[in-house]
């Protein structure tokens, strides 16, 4: 039996390319991560500041009428972000600054990948986080995820991901979030 080809195209976006399309982007997150709507409103600031940061790249997968069915992007992480932040304050207590120093000096924020609902299951969300992957060039990509199991998770696992961080909890979110990263290129 042969693989059915796939229906989607995946191209990379540039930010105003992304800026043009945005409410769509974030309705396709909102419905992905089954959030109320009013996330929506929420997260556009961010995505927005999210795109002039260094090395921002994205991917997205179109369908066949050209409408957005996944998304993924991402950017350089640096001191003063406040996942970095974040991130560092928990590794902190868990490793030796070597090790943290290693992981955080020169990474790839893996920021949001998604693809919605009836497009998933058919392997569109690995080829839009390998097709993001290849054009980044730090030297490892960090992400953070909600303690799975989920699609995320088997999808993290396969492309390599190992873990960075467990259970750790954001401020602000009272779930548990597992850290995982790789080093590139994959
Ligand atoms: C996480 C997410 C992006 C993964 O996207 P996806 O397209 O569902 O996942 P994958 O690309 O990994 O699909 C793999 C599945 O397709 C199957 N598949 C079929 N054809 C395939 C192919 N040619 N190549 C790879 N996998 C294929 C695999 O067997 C696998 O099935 P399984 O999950 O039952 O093992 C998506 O599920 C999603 O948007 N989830 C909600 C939002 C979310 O959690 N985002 C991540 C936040 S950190």
């Amino acid at each position: 039996m042969t693989a059915s080809p796939r229906l989607e195209r995946i191209i990379e976006m540039t930010a105003q390319e992304l800026n043009v399309r945005l409410a769509e982007a974030l309705s396709l997150y909102v419905t992905a991560m089954n959030y109320p709507p009013g996330t929506v409103e929420q997260r556009a600031p961010m995505w927005l500041a999210h795109m002039l940061r260094e090395d921002w790249r994205c991917v997205v997968a179109l369908g066949e009428r050209d409408e957005l069915v996944g998304i993924g992007y991402g950017y350089r992480g640096a001191a003063g972000q406040w996942w970095h932040e974040q991130v560092r304050r928990g590794l902190t207590t868990v490793a030796p600054p070597t090790a943290v120093d290693e992981w955080m000096h020169d990474y790839f924020e893996l920021t949001e990948l998604h693809v919605l609902p009836r497009a998933q299951g058919r392997g569109l969300g690995e080829d839009l986080l390998r097709r993001l992957l290849e054009g980044v060039h730090t030297s490892r990509v960090l992400l953070s995820t909600p303690e799975g199991p989920s699609k995320a998770w088997k999808l993290y696992r396969r492309v390599g991901f190992v873990d960075v961080l467990r259970h750790y909890q954001f401020t602000g979110d009272p779930r548990p979030f597992a850290v995982l990263g790789r080093a590139l290129p994959v």
